[in-house]
């Protein structure tokens, strides 16, 4: 066999291989974000008269809640700011015509806000829980410089990680015996990208991934449908990001179509241009995990410095 012939099989080889691969991928992504949500519809309304939001007077939250209460759920609303949660839950009846409860809790404090939660909703039949509150850092920092560090890792723990523990564990018992619910826990795409300069906060979104994973396990044979969003950057508060782009959408873009995604997907980013972000950056990580890493700790080093360097001309 020539050279030349054997490098031509290899060329085929390579070619069908890599043809496979993208083939899968067109007709994974046409599954999940076309024919999975036509066939996969979920009736919220049906799992349970009302829907329960933490985090929900503003982003990501706020928008959750007023999808919910468009396919007729009622809504408990759970925040920090009475304010800003009566201006929600006015706009929420005013538009939808449904009934809200609010509750106001701070998720950075100690445990005892979950007895409070927990006769709050006493009665109430809980059909959906949206776990979307989280806290992020204010700018990107290296973990040994972060500002407030005690204060912040205890936020940080207390709001990303407990409050999705202990809202599953209020919430999930009457679903279980009604064996019907929807929960939708909100992490980030943080934590399944190179996240330097946001480890902490990656790091708790990555035990919201895996707590979501597990529940699924063990109870969707309970009727309990799961799903953990991985969002790239959306605009909101948290993400400083005002005007919206493709990689960047509204809170109300992000979720009208993160929402069509319950019931056909466990774990997604919830968007499509942010699966695609998240493909890339982990396939140049495939290829070189070493430019991987330099690229994003150059791109969050920019971040940082610019915030500092705002921040000193303000103090100045
Ligand atoms: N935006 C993004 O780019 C992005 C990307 C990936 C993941 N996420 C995740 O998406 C979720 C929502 O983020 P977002 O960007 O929509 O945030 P956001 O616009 O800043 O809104 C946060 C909401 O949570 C409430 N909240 C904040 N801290 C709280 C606390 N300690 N106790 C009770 N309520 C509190 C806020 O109420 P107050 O206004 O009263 O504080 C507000 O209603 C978070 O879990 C975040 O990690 C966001």
């Amino acid at each position: 066999m020539s050279l030349y012939f054997s490098l031509e099989i290899v060329g085929v080889v390579v070619s069908l291989v890599l043809l496979f691969y993208v083939l899968k991928w067109v007709i994974n992504i046409l599954y999940s974000y076309a024919i999975g949500p036509a066939i996969n519809k979920v009736d919220f309304k049906s799992k349970g008269k009302w829907a329960l939001v933490t985090g929900c007077t503003d982003g990501i939250g706020k928008q959750y809640a007023l999808e919910l209460a468009a396919r007729g759920c009622d809504i408990v609303l759970v925040s920090r700011s009475m304010d800003k949660l009566k201006a929600t839950a006015q706009l929420i009846e005013t538009t939808y015509k449904v009934s809200t409860k609010i509750i106001q809790a701070d998720f950075g404090e100690g445990e005892e806000i979950y007895e409070k939660i927990e006769k709050e909703i006493e009665g109430l039949e809980i059909g959906t829980l949206v776990n979307n509150v989280g806290i992020s850092y204010v700018y990107p920092e290296y973990f040994l410089d972060l500002p407030d560090w005690d204060k912040l890792m205890s936020t940080l723990i207390k709001a990303n990680i407990v409050s999705v523990t202990r809202m599953t564990k209020l919430v999930v018992p009457a679903m279980v015996k009604r064996e019907k619910g929807v929960v939708i826990n909100i992490g980030s795409a943080s934590s399944i990208i190179p996240s330097p300069l946001l480890t902490v906060y990656a790091a708790t979104k990555a035990y919201v991934e895996k707590f979501s994973e597990g529940i699924e396990m063990e109870y969707s044979k309970k009727g309990i449908i799961v799903q953990c969003v991985l969002p790239g950057f959306v605009c909101s508060n948290m993400s400083g990001i005002r005007r919206s782009s493709l990689f960047a959408p509204t809170a109300e873009q992000f979720v009208k179509s993160a929402i069509n995604l319950v019931g056909t997907m466990r774990k997604t980013t919830g968007y499509l241009p942010h699966t695609f972000f998240v493909n890339v950056i982990n396939a140049i990580g495939c290829i070189s995990y070493t430019s991987c890493v330099w690229m994003v700790t150059r791109s969050m080093e920019n971040s940082r410095r610019k915030v500092l360097k705002k921040k000193e001309k303000l103090e100045a």
